[in-house]
């Protein structure tokens, strides 16, 4: 069954419609957990839109599963996720204008820099994943670059407006899937994963992780983020491939 990650980002940016202390991702955090998060996810963004230098360094020190620092690329973010050391990296484009991530890192174009902040990374201890669109191009490259893992940008899926949409979205990942085997490449999933649309990516067999984030923290408004964690565990229970490559 593969695991969830939580993305706490849209804790802080609620937050942040105020500057002011609350609520409290660390504390968001610390819920997701008790909720049975296998991880939690943050991005530490260049213009520090949501979660800023002190949650990252609060959340190094009292997250107990495993952490994932999404970023770009850029020398100060390499620079500060060396010295933090989370478990896991997930390397993301980043455009100032976007509301979130939109699309996936183009490796193939931008190798030379990305293999090199994959290099500092490594150095420091750090899995390194890459948030990719599932191209098989891409998959080669991020093999190619360094990276242990690539987390799949779902967006196609979930977004898809008709059967034949999401038919296409799904069958592209399940080819993804495929060479990132082929290659070596554990591979996870995300952007845009709901309750709703959890059930058939998750029965897809290859899957190792799962990284959602708006979803779960909308859902953590009415019922809290523990009980809000718990549903998507149990989603991703229930429907887990029956016999499959995870
Ligand atoms: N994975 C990556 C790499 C992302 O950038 C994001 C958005 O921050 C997510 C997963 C979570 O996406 P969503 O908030 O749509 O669940």
């Amino acid at each position: 069954m593969a695991l969830l990650g939580v993305n706490i980002d849209h804790v802080a940016t609620v937050r942040q419609a105020r500057r002011t202390d609350e609520p409290d991702p660390v504390w968001a955090a610390v819920e997701a957990e008790l909720g049975g998060a296998d991880g939690i996810t943050f991005h530490l963004r260049e213009d520090r839109r949501h979660v800023n230098d002190r949650d990252a360094r609060l959340l190094r020190e009292t997250v107990g599963v495993k952490l994932n620092m999404e970023m770009s690329i850029a020398d100060e973010i390499v620079a500060i996720a060396s010295e933090l050391r989370p478990a896991q990296c997930t390397l993301v484009p980043e455009r100032r204008e976007e509301l979130t991530t939109e699309g996936g890192l183009d490796v193939v174009r931008h190798h030379a820099r990305v293999s090199s902040a994959v290099g500092r990374l490594s150095e420091a201890g750090i899995v390194l994943s890459a948030f990719i669109e599932p191209i098989a191009d891409q998959l080669k490259a991020s093999a190619d670059a360094g990276f242990r893992a690539v987390e799949l940008w779902t967006g196609a899926y979930a977004h898809a407006k008709t059967p034949a949409e999401k038919s296409g979205a799904l069958s592209n990942l399940a080819g993804a899937i495929e060479v990132g085997r082929q290659v070596g490449l554990e591979v996870h999933g995300g952007h845009g994963l709901t309750y709703r649309n959890i059930s058939t990516i998750a029965s897809l067999p290859g899957f190792s992780e799962f990284n959602i984030g708006h979803s779960i923290v909308a859902r953590s408004v009415y019922v809290g983020m523990r009980e809000a964690v718990a549903e998507m565990k149990r989603l991703l229970t229930v429907h887990a491939p029956v016999s499959g490559l995870n």
